[in-house]
């Protein structure tokens, strides 16, 4: 079960790096903030690029940030997203990320949706990709 004050931390940290999205395309900014077991923060922000497929998502940048530093293990997971200028609204993981992070955490992994550090919802990944692809 995560702890109150680790979904507040996760909130923040997504908050702040959805600042440093780079997203001149959709104005849509996304931010994602990955907890390891060992209480560690990864983060990540969508990148978007002229040719559109070339963008990443902020959840596979975090992803990626923490398995290049060698993590494996996580707790968690919060992503928060707006369009420019706007409120936070609740921002579920497209398909390719929900895959990515079933490759690396169980079913029961927590993902945090959040509009502010008050106001969320937590949904596992078995419910957002139940039937999972696997080799
Ligand atoms: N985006 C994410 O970063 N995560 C998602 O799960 C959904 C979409 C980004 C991709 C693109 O830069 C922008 O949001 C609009 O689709």
């Amino acid at each position: 079960m995560i702890k109150d004050s680790d979904i507040k931390a996760l909130i923040q940290s997504a908050i702040a790096v959805k600042e440093k999205s780079y997203s001149p395309y959709s104005h849509f900014q996304v931010g994602a903030a990955l907890m390891t077991n060992s209480g560690k923060v990864y983060t990540g922000t969508n990148i978007e690029n002229a040719s559109y497929p070339v963008g990443i998502c902020a959840e596979r940048s975090a992803f990626a940030a923490a398995i290049s530093n060698g993590e494996r293990d996580f707790s968690a997971l919060a992503i928060v997203g707006s369009s420019e200028n706007k409120e936070l609204r609740f921002c579920t993981p497209c398909g390719m990320c929900r895959q990515t992070a079933a490759e690396f955490c169980s079913s029961d992994f927590p993902i945090i949706l959040a509009k502010s550090e008050e106001e969320y919802e937590i949904h596992t990944i078995g419910e957002l990709l139940p039937v999972t692809f696997r080799l």
